[in-house]
């Protein structure tokens, strides 16, 4: 699409069809994860993970890409968002909703997947919130979940759908430490279940 040809010359990319996305996220014992339009809690080695996961890719002319709610977008301080060195796409109802140059919005996930297909783009991460993971926690195209488990419970208002009997977990990390707060680094994979398929 035109709007993506600044982004890299790299034809090995613009041919590339991804078949999955991925969602991260950060969750309490609970599954909360969010209050009062922002994160609960502080862990900055959380965010640093976040951050290293959503920017990498295999060469620097190519671009992940985030998706996110409406609401999710404005918690990001105006001066943390766009997230850099990422293509940032918004879903909203709201078609005159503004956006930085080279970021988008949309109407649905599935536009929004279909606007990235022919992108010189490499991973597509879910971000975020409660609305759009649940949405891409029930989708054909999700694949993994990389769950930051925060190993307490907080007081919040939005929450993860229960997810444990579709998702297989894949690996986790040594349990971390940081201002009091213990938290691990988790990765599932989506089994979408045999009688969706049908
Ligand atoms: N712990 C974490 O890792 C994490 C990560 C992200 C966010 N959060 C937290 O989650 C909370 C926000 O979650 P939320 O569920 O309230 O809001 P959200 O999912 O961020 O945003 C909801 C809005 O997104 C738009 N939207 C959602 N699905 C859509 C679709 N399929 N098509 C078109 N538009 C769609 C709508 O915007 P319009 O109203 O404009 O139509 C909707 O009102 C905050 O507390 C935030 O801090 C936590």
């Amino acid at each position: 699409m035109t709007m993506f040809t600044k982004v890299s010359s790299n034809s090995q990319w613009l041919s590339k069809v991804r078949e999955k996305f991925d969602i991260i996220v950060a969750a309490d014992l609970n599954l909360g994860i969010g209050k009062n339009n922002a994160l609960p809690w502080r862990i900055s080695k959380d965010l640093k993970y976040f951050k290293d996961l959503t920017s990498a890719t295999p060469v620097p002319e190519v671009l992940n890409a985030v998706i996110m709610g409406r609401k999710t977008w404005e918690s990001i301080p105006a001066a943390h968002r766009p997230l850099k060195g990422r293509i940032n796409i918004v879903l909203t109802s709201n078609p005159n909703y503004p956006m930085p140059e080279g970021h988008f919005i949309s109407s649905s996930l599935d536009q929004a997947l279909d606007m990235l297909i022919p992108a010189p783009v490499d991973r597509v991460f879910i971000i975020g919130g409660a609305q759009v993971y649940n949405e891409a926690m029930q989708h054909p195209s999700c694949g993994l979940l990389y769950l930051t488990q925060v190993r307490h419970v907080f007081d919040c208002d939005t929450f993860l759908p229960p997810f444990k009997q579709v998702f297989q977990l894949l690996s986790c990390s040594e349990v971390e430490t940081e201002d009091n707060l213990e938290f691990c680094f988790k990765v599932y994979e989506f089994n979408f279940p045999e009688y969706l398929m049908a």
